[in-house]
Formats: structure tokens, sequence, C-alpha cells
């Protein structure tokens, strides 16, 4: 009797983890209520460890205890000290490790089983899979971070056969896993498995350019949900494989997401070499044949002053230079003045999804402002002033017109089709995609050389002096 409350009262909590698990997915969908969103799957995850940890007596609680408050102690000091711009290895850093963790529970669960019983069938195809899936995410994602992080060259790592080395490890992590599931195999099996598995994630990432690890991180933290899911199935723990397929199913429809957002297709990203490309030019000063028309802050100000209708781009440079906060100041000053502003987001912007949104959102840029790309694209002929900050590729009309561009088919931001447009950067330089610019040589555009953050400054001083 006692036992079947208990597991009630489990059940009950586990449904209600699940339930703000995906409230809490939902409300991440919408910049206004992520922050909301973010808490309730708190809760939910809250909840489910609190559930499994009282449940289970797997460890004493001296030993939980100990490992919560180094674990937690790590993770508060890293999410408070990470900078905006770093937070792809961040993710990276972390999906590696629930990979990793999926995949030595699955393993340590096969060995407990296989001492007590013969492990068969569908237990065994979820150990193989659950070991293999976060291994291969493990080292890939560690792999990703290192690459972000600079710790290995973010050049694509090339070597002759690389295709038939991956394809054949695949083959061995299948056969030995086939003879786990069927009987056969021996105490070194499963071993073998995990150390053919993480060699394969290393393998699998090191080819890949920096530049396309955030889609690749993407791509492994749907493959990290998809190995906990395995194990929740091998542990019988339901959160686990309720939690592991939302982060699966996430983690896909993001990959296909920024994909579409860059017109990459999932080969073309694991298998094109497009960010050996990137990964070299990134930064590289563009050779200036053209006309460039600079301007100061002073006639920007003047520009935007006795502008109706301005739309501000914010782009990578703005989070490098973080001046989020000066846009604002920016925005705010035109509204005094009348000035219908809006801000234009694409939706990728930065080098991360939702990248502007939560940096604009740190400024407490008002939501109502932020305009996703299809629903502004039709208004710049009808717009003022555009002020394009810190953005390159996402504004670059070769995207659009150049067929012979890398970025051809690339949705952008038509801000070519305003009247007039003003762009503030530092130098040519080149943006992700290491490209020109045609924007920068047009008729109607200024280039307002600087720092982000300090022309923003010089431009609210300038317009309170209009
Ligand atoms: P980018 O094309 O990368 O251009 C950023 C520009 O910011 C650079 O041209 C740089 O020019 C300027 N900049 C850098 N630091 C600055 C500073 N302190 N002050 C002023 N300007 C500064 O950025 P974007 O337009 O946002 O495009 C994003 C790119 O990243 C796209 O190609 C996209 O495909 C790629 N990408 C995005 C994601 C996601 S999910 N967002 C993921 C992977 C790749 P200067 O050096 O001259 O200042």
């Amino acid at each position: 009797m006692i036992l079947d409350t208990r597991a009630s009262i489990i059940a009950v909590a586990y449904i209600v983890a699940a339930v703000l698990l995906i409230f809490g997915l939902r409300k991440l969908s919408s910049p206004a209520t992520a922050r909301n969103g973010n808490l309730l799957a708190a809760a939910g995850v809250f909840l489910a460890l609190a559930i499994t940890l009282l449940d289970r007596s797997i460890v004493s609680y001296w030993e939980l205890a100990l490992g919560i408050v180094i674990g937690g102690g790590i993770g508060i000091v890293a999410a408070r000290k990470v900078q905006m711009t770093a937070m792809p290895q961040m993710v990276g850093l972390l999906n590696g490790l629930g990979g990793g963790t999926a995949a030595l529970v699955s393993l340590s669960e096969y060995l407990r089983l296989s001492m007590a019983a013969t492990v068969r069938g569908g237990e065994a195809v979820s150990v193989v899979l659950g070991t293999a899936i976060g291994s291969v995410s493990f080292t890939g994602s560690i792999v990703a971070f290192a690459k972000l992080q600079e710790l290995l060259s973010s050049k694509p790592f090339q070597f002759p056969l690389q295709r038939a080395v991956n394809a054949l490890l695949l083959v061995v992590i299948l056969t030995l896993g086939a003879t786990m599931v069927v009987g056969g195999d021996t105490a070194t099996t499963p071993w073998i498995v995990f150390a053919v598995a993480l060699a394969l994630g290393a393998l699998l990432v090191l080819p890949i350019g920096g530049g396309d690890m955030p889609v690749v991180i993407a791509t492994l933290n749907a493959l990290t949900g998809i190995a906990a899911a395995f194990t929740g199935l091998v542990l019988h723990n339901q959160i686990l494989v309720v939690a592991g397929i939302l982060v699966g199913a996430s983690g896909t429809l993001l990959t296909l997401l920024m994909g579409k957002a860059m017109n990459r297709s999932l080969g073309n990203v694991f298998f094109g070499g497009f960010g050996a490309t990137a990964a070299v030019a990134v930064g590289a000063p563009v050779a200036v044949a053209k006309t460039v028309r600079q301007t100061s802050a002073e006639d920007t100000a003047i520009a935007l002053a006795y502008a109706r209708k301005v739309v501000i781009v914010p782009g990578y440079g703005l989070a490098v230079a973080e001046g989020q906060h000066a846009v604002r100041e920016l925005a705010q000053e035109l509204e005094k003045r009348g000035v219908d502003v809006k801000f234009a987001i694409h939706p990728v912007a930065g080098r991360m999804p939702g990248h502007m949104n939560v940096l604009l959102a740190e400024a407490n840029i008002p939501y109502d402002e932020l305009v996703e790309m299809d629903q502004i694209n039709g208004d710049f002929d009808s717009t003022d002033v555009v002020l394009v900050v810190g953005a390159n590729d996402v504004v670059n009309p070769a995207a659009r017109d150049d067929p012979a561009s890398p970025i051809y088919g690339m949705p952008i931001l038509d801000v070519d089709k305003a009247r007039n447009v003003i762009v503030l950067k530092r130098s040519m330089g080149a943006g992700f995609a290491g490209i020109d610019n045609a924007l920068f040589y047009r008729d109607r555009t200024r280039m307002l050389f600087g720092d982000a953050k300090k022309s923003l400054t010089s431009l609210v001083e300038a317009l309170k002096a209009v």
C-alpha cells in the first residue's frame, strides 16, 4: 500500500515535470515569454531531479550533496563569467557533458544488468544506442568547443580517406552493437563500442570549419537528447525519456531552422567545406577598388533627427562592442522626437539562434520594436534611414542578386531598398562569410567607421545637440 502511494506520487511528479518542460519550451518561442519559459523548464528539471534522487538510493546523500555543490558552483561561476559572444561554445561544452553522461550511464547500467543476467533485446538496443550516440555527441561537442574557443584551429582538419574511416568506425559500432543485442558479445564489447564512438565523434567534427560550429552544436544537441532518451529507456525512467525526446526534437528543429536561414543543407554543413573558406577568410580585409562614402556622427544625427521612419539592424558587431545599451539610448532619443523606430531581426544575425533578441532584451528594448525579417522586408522602401550596426552578411545584397556568391540564396534584410543606409562598423573588414559587401559601395550608403558602442554614444550626443 505504502509502496503504491509512493509509486503514484512519483508518477504524478514526473507528469508535472514533463508538463513544466513542455510549457517552458513553448514559452521560449517568444522573447516576451522566454524568461518565464526558462524558469518553468528549470522548475521541471529540478522536480524531476529531486524525485529521482529521493526515489532511488543510488549513492549516499552526502555524495549527492557534494556533487551538487561542486557541479552547481562551477555552473554558477561559468554562467556569470561567460561573455555573450562565447555562449555557443558554452552551450557546446554543456551539451557534450550531457552526451558523455548519457553514454556512461548506459554503459554502467549494462555492466550492472549483465552481472545479474543476460541483457538482450530492447534493453541492449537502448544501451548500444545510448552509449554510441552519447559518446559521439561528447567528443564531437568537445571538438566544437575547442574550435570555437580557439584551443584548436578553426580550420577544417582533413586527412585522406576521412569519410571511409568514419564509415568503417560506424560499421564497427553497428556490428558490435548487434552482437550485444543478439548475444555473442564478450566483456570488452561494450567498451570497444564506447571507445570507437568517442573516436567517431571527434573525427566527424574535426573536418568542419569553425564557422559552421553553431549548426553542428545544434545537431549534437539533438543527438544528446536522443542518447538521454535511450538511457531513460534502459533505466525505465519516464521523465528522462520525455526530456530526451524534447531535447532531441527541439535540437533537430533548431538545426533545420538555422540551415534554412543560412541556406545550407545539413549535408553541406557536415561534408561541404563552406566552413573551410569562411574560417580562413573571416576578418580578412577586403581589397577595395570602389568608392566608399564616409560620414560623421554629426551628419548621421541630422539625418536621423529629420527622419520619420528609422530601422536599426543589429548584427554580430553590436554584440562584440557590447553596444546594446547605447543603441537603446539612441532609439529612445529618436522616439522622443516622434521618429518611428524599429529593430529588424535576421534569424541568424550574430553567432547563435536568438542572439540579437537576447542582446536587445538585456538592454530592455521593448519586444514590440523587434520585427522579424519576413515582417519588415516589405517596409524598407518606405524607410528614411536604416542604421546597420555591426551587421554585414545579413544585409549583403549578393545573397539575393549574385548567383556566384557563396551566400547566394541566404535570405537577407533588404536594407538596400531604403532611402538612406548608414553602416556602423570599424573597417571594410568582411563578416562571418568572409566576403565583400556591395551594400557598402552603393550611392545611398554611408559608412560611419569606429567601434559600434563608441559610434552610438557619439550619435546620442550629436542628436541631443541637433
Ligand atoms: P557578420 O556578417 O559576422 O558581420 C559582423 C560585422 O561586425 C563585421 O563585418 C565587423 O566589421 C563588425 N564588427 C565587429 N566588431 C565590431 C565592433 N566592435 N564595432 C563595430 N562593428 C564591429 O554579422 P551578421 O551580419 O550578424 O551575420 C551573422 C553571420 O554569422 C552570418 O553569416 C550567419 O550565417 C553566421 N552564423 C550565424 C549563426 C547564428 S545561429 N546566428 C550561426 C553560425 C553562423 P569590422 O571588423 O569592420 O568592424
